[in-house]
């Protein structure tokens, strides 16, 4: 029996970067034995072409059905006068809802070969390996009330979270870090925000659980700087929904690159796997996007909900020494030599 996967290439670079990842995707089921049935749906600006709403019933019937969902990038300048309601970016939104996926998994490490392109002395990044978990289903994104006052001079949003709405990510990042190197550093800004006094207060009381885990606290903005200062001190970081949005991108200078950094969306349903990054508008078209941060959400897919470690080990290995023996897209080369985004595929297809 196929194992059935929804791909949603989306807009700007991300039908490159899903194509990049399908093609590594096969390869490595053919050669485990795996079969997996792909089926391709429109989301974002590439189902508002199509005259359809930026989810189209039929993707997320498709998605909630499947064993997992991999993503490109939504946003387009095309649709960006269109209302908060209609636009590219809500359909994502209304997808991860619709899927439940409250846990955002988005790993960041240092990759040896991009050393050229980063703005950090070696040593305070090397071996540097942390994971952002990032609540994904409520906050500020999705609270109310929330809207524009109807003469247009205000605007509002409400960071609200519930107590289970925190215990759920939290026990996350908890067992991941019982996997890793046990520790957990929980950010937010309790000091001025009551829900995440009420974060820090549910957090804190969860650690009970989790003896064999160091706990720590940081406030948001001092955060921010030490993720930078010494990465290496971090392993597993929880944050609410926008601090995990912006801290998840903030780390990717330390990979050297957002075209480097996957994630991982899980809840109770079929996992959703997209690069952090965006859809690039203008590396769109030109086989110049760095796949990696696609094809390493296909790992992570494998890994998730496939459950096939081996698999997924060795897309990482492949990345790994791709990079390593200096094949790197022109957002990593630095000033040397750089390949397309196809070449980039190639070279990690030969490495598998
Ligand atoms: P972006 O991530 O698209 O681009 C930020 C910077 O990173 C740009 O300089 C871009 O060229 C570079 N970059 C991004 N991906 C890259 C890759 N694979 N290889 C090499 N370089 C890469 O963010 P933005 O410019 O702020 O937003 C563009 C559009 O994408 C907007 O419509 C935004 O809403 C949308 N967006 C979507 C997602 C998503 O689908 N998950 C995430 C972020 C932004
Ligand atoms: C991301 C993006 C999205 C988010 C946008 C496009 C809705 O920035 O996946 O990080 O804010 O979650
Ligand atoms: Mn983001």
């Amino acid at each position: 029996m196929s194992l059935r996967i929804v791909l949603l290439p989306g807009d700007g670079v991300g039908p490159e970067v899903v194509d990049a990842a399908r093609t590594v995707l096969t390869t490595v089921a053919t050669r485990d034995g795996l079969s997996l049935a792909f089926d391709t749906h429109p989301i974002g600006g590439a189902a508002l072409d199509l005259g359809l709403p930026s989810l189209p019933d039929a993707t997320r019937d498709a998605c909630v059905a499947a064993d997992a969902v991999l993503l490109g990038a939504v946003g387009t300048p095309k649709w960006d006068h269109l209302p908060r309601e209609t636009r590219c970016e809500t359909g994502l939104l209304r997808l991860r809802q619709a899927m439940g996926v409250f846990a955002n998994l988005r790993p960041a490490r240092h990759w040896p070969g991009t050393e050229d392109s980063l703005p950090f002395k070696p040593e305070r990044i090397d071996g540097v390996d942390m994971i952002v978990v990032r609540e994904l289903l409520g906050g500020l994104y999705f609270g109310e009330p929330r809207g524009v006052a109807a003469d247009g001079q205000s605007g509002v949003n409400t960071m609200r979270y519930t107590v289970p709405e925190i215990e759920r990510v939290a026990r996350v990042a908890f067992e991941l870090a019982q996997g890793r190197q046990k520790k957990l550093t929980s950010i937010d800004k309790a000091n001025v925000l009551e829900a995440s006094q009420v974060w820090r207060a549910t957090v804190t009381r969860l650690a009970a659980d989790y003896p064999d885990v160091t706990l720590s606290h940081l406030y948001v903005d001092a955060a921010s700087m030490l993720l930078i200062q010494y990465p290496k001190d971090f392993d597993v970081v929880v944050a609410e929904n926008l601090f995990g949005d912006i801290l998840s991108d903030e780390v990717g200078a330390i990979a050297g690159s957002l075209g480097l950094l996957p994630s991982a969306s899980l809840g109770a349903g079929p996992g959703l796997y997209e690069p952090v990054h965006g859809s690039a508008p203008t590396l769109a078209g030109k086989d110049v996007a760095n796949p990696a941060g696609t094809i390493l959400s296909a790992a992570l897919l494998l890994r998730h909900s496939l459950k096939r470690e081996a698999a997924a080990a060795r897309i990482e290995r492949a990345v790994e020494q791709a990079i390593r023996e200096g094949v790197r897209t022109v957002d990593v080369a630095g000033a040397g030599p750089s390949v397309g985004c196809r070449a980039f595929t190639e070279a990690v297809l030969a490495r598998l």
